[in-house]
Order: C-alpha cells, then sequence, then structure tokens
C-alpha cells in the first residue's frame, strides 16, 4: 500500500505541511523546501498512501569526501511506526550509493535514534547546542 518514490516541486505544499507537523521548531524555510526539490544531484525520496504524501527523505552526495549525508526524514504522525521511515532510508542508502553516510539529530530524539542504531549507524560526535534552542546533536555515521 506505501510506495516508496522519487518526490518533485508538485510536492512542495505537502512537504511544506509536514515540516510543519514533524519540524515545529526548526521547519526548513520555503527556499530550502524549494532547492530540495529541484536542485540537481540531491537525492528526493517520498513515500505516498494511496497517492497521499505521507513521507519524506533527501540526501546529498560530497563526492569530494565520497559522503552521502542524510539530511532530513520525516514521516506524518498517522503514519509512523508502520517501518515508512525504514524504507525510505532503506532506499535513499541506495541510491547515494556512496561508502560513507552521515547526519544529525537532537539528543533527545530517541526514536530517530532507535532507527539510525538499528540500520547500522554508530555515534561519531556530539555538537554542543547544534539547535536553535540549544540542543545538543548527535553526529551518526555509517560505513557502507
Ligand atoms: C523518526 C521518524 C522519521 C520515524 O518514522 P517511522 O516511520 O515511525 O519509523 P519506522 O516505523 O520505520 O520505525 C520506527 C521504530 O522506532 C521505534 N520507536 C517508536 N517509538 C520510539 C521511542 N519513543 N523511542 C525509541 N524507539 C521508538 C519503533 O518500535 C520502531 O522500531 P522497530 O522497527 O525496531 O520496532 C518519525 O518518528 C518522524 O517523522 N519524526 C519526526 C521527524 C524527525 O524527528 N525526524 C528525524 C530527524 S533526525
Amino acid at each position: 500500500m506505501i510506495n516508496i518514490e522519487t518526490a518533485s516541486l508538485k510536492d512542495l505544499n505537502n512537504l511544506r505541511e509536514l515540516e510543519r507537523i514533524c519540524f515545529p521548531i526548526d521547519n526548513w524555510p520555503l527556499l530550502d523546501l524549494i532547492g530540495v526539490l529541484t536542485m540537481p544531484g540531491i537525492i528526493r525520496i517520498k513515500a505516498t498512501f494511496i497517492d497521499n504524501f505521507v513521507g519524506f527523505i533527501a540526501g546529498n552526495i560530497n563526492n569530494r569526501e565520497s559522503t552521502g549525508w542524510i539530511t532530513t526524514i520525516a514521516v506524518l504522525p498517522e503514519f509512523q511506526n508502520r517501518g515508512i521511515a525504514q524504507s525510505l532510508l532503506a532506499e535513499c542508502e541506495n541510491r547515494m550509493n556512496v561508502a560513507k553516510i552521515k547526519l544529525t539529530v537532537r539528543k533527545s530524539n530517541s526514536k530517530a535514534i532507535h532507527l539510525y542504531e538499528k540500520n547500522g549507524y554508530f555515534i561519531q560526535e556530539v555538537w554542543k547546542s547544534y539547535y536553535i534552542d540549544g540542543e545538543d546533536a548527535i553526529l551518526f555515521q555509517k560505513l557502507c
């Protein structure tokens, strides 16, 4: 029932709403959302349920460092805990096809941390007061 497919600028309004719901403190500004849906080289994948947008992930590849960065991942609350983030993450990792993947997460985000650790990510560093409200970020890395 859940489809995993490439996202495009047509998904802008849905992505904006997802960001607003899932990241109440620090959702991306409109220009960043347009960028993630249009800029070349970015991997952008959505999850849909009967054509409704329910989740999103984006990945960037830094070719110089041959490192992929997961820049955002979110699933609408009513669709969480069904393995959708797991599917988005697996698809993004496959499409990035790099030796190393990194991402940051809020220290308190136990659910996302569980997802990353389950998928082979390990803590590389803690970035003190990284987020706008002063919360620390954990930098996770995975060797593929
Ligand atoms: C993090 C997020 C993307 C996960 O999406 P999801 O589709 O629910 O994830 P999945 O269903 O694939 O996996 C959920 C896992 O978390 C576990 N989980 C649920 N609540 C949890 C909690 N409070 N603490 C730890 N683990 C938890 C589930 O048991 C499941 O693990 P399992 O597969 O081992 O049973 C989603 O919660 C979300 O959008 N959160 C808001 C945005 C966000 O924080 N994004 C991450 C930014 S770094």
